[in-house]
């Protein structure tokens, strides 16, 4: 099969994750018979210091064309004193997702046997610990009416019926292929929109009688998922909740840098992404750990081009490296980012 995919390495530590994942991209094609098209695009800070703009034209274009995205990550220092849509997040991924409306964001937390020792957490709660967070990606305060005035300055947040409707939909649908249980998260004490998001939540349910429903509010969802994270399956919720929740999950998976996530809308399109950032702090050092990334290309292959074997032997090579020990120092090892590329790669083989 011809892989045509459109690969955005972005800033900081993208590019670096990005070749690591090329890399056993490229062993599995190898070992499959498969080709790489690879249409790499500027996105984020680096296309704003060579194209002028944070999202070019041709970057969005490919993304269509293709509708497989592998994407490393936006930002950084160095565009920090930019504002609004002139940002790498703002103006390059933050209109990626919402052009393509990539409104479902899946982002799994299950830790690895061999990292239980890595988290800041103690083994025992992690042990069993197996959940998705389907968070809403194209609404909310990230994409309100934002701006200053001679009081100060204000982010709106709104969401539609339809908005949760759809994403409600996603996330039991999803229980329905697990443990059958959703846990929905807002704010609804404090926040019309999280009313609004429980009453479609419930009102949704009602076509999923065998999918158990719960509600919990976001601040005692942050205890829940730590001391006891193996009691939920599908965490339902909004945008702004689902980046800081999903942040919180990574530890009790031992790093920021070893889950993967996708986002998806009513087509095939999707796009590929770990959920860590640019890590401006250890970027050009060939430390960061290239996992998440390697497990983002594996989702591409399994979601945009039905490549199940091959997506199962990426993400087997991973365990396999995992526990060999043979990972980046975020986990404790000592390996640099190609380097463990490299060892996954050969387990794919
Ligand atoms: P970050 O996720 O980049 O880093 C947080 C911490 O986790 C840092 O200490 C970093 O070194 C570590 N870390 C992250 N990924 C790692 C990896 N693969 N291996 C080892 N360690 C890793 O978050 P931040 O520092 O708050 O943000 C830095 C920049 O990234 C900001 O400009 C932010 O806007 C951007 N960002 C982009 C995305 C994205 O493009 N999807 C996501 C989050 C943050
Ligand atoms: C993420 C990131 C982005 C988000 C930023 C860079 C806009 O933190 O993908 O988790 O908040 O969605
Ligand atoms: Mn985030």
């Amino acid at each position: 099969m011809n892989i045509n995919f459109t690969y955005l390495p972005g800033d900081g530590i993208g590019p670096e994750i990005g070749t690591a994942a090329l890399r056993v991209l490229n062993a599995t094609a190898v070992a499959y018979g498969h080709t790489l098209d690879i249409e790499e695009h500027l996105i984020g800070g680096i296309a704003i210091d060579e194209a002028g703009v944070p999202l070019p034209t041709d970057t969005l274009e490919s993304a269509k064309k293709t509708g497989a995205i592998l994407l490393g990550a936006v930002g950084g220092p160095k565009w920090d004193h930019l504002k609004g849509g002139d940002r790498p997040e703002l103006g390059g991924l933050l209109p990626l997702r919402k052009t393509l409306e990539l409104y479902a964001n899946v982002r799994p937390a299950k830790p690895y046997t061999a990292l239980l020792d890595a988290a800041p957490i103690k083994p025992e709660y992690l042990q069993g610990v197996d959940f998705v967070i389907m968070r809403e990606l194209t609404g909310g305060i990230y994409f309100g009416d934002k701006g200053r005035d001679n009081l100060g300055a204000y982010d709106e947040c709104r969401y539609t019926e339809s908005e949760v409707n759809r994403i409600a939909i996603r996330a039991f649908e999803m229980a329905r292929t697990r443990r059958k249980k959703v846990t929905s998260v807002d704010k609804s004490n404090v926040l019309e929109t999280s009313r609004l998001w429980r009453e479609v939540v419930n009102e949704t349910a009602k076509d999923y009688p065998d999918v158990e429903l719960e509600h919990t509010l976001v601040d005692a969802m942050a205890m829940h998922m730590l001391s006891r994270g193996k009691d939920f399956d599908v965490i339902l919720t909004e945008n702004m909740f689902g980046d800081i929740l999903t942040d919180e999950a990574a530890m009790l998976c031992g790093s920021m840098g070893v889950i993967p996530s996708a986002s998806l809308g009513a087509g095939k399109l999707g796009l590929f992404e770990p959920i860590h950032g640019s890590a401006p702090d250890i970027a050009g050092k060939s430390l960061a750990n290239p996992i998440a990334m390697i497990l983002s290309g594996a989702w591409m292959l399994r979601s945009s081009f039905g490549l199940n074997e091959e997506a199962n032997a990426i993400e087997h090579a991973v365990e396999k490296a995992l526990d060999a020990g043979q990972c980046t120092a975020d986990l404790g090892g000592s390996l640099s980012t190609l380097e463990v590329a490299d060892k996954i790669a050969d387990y794919v083989d």
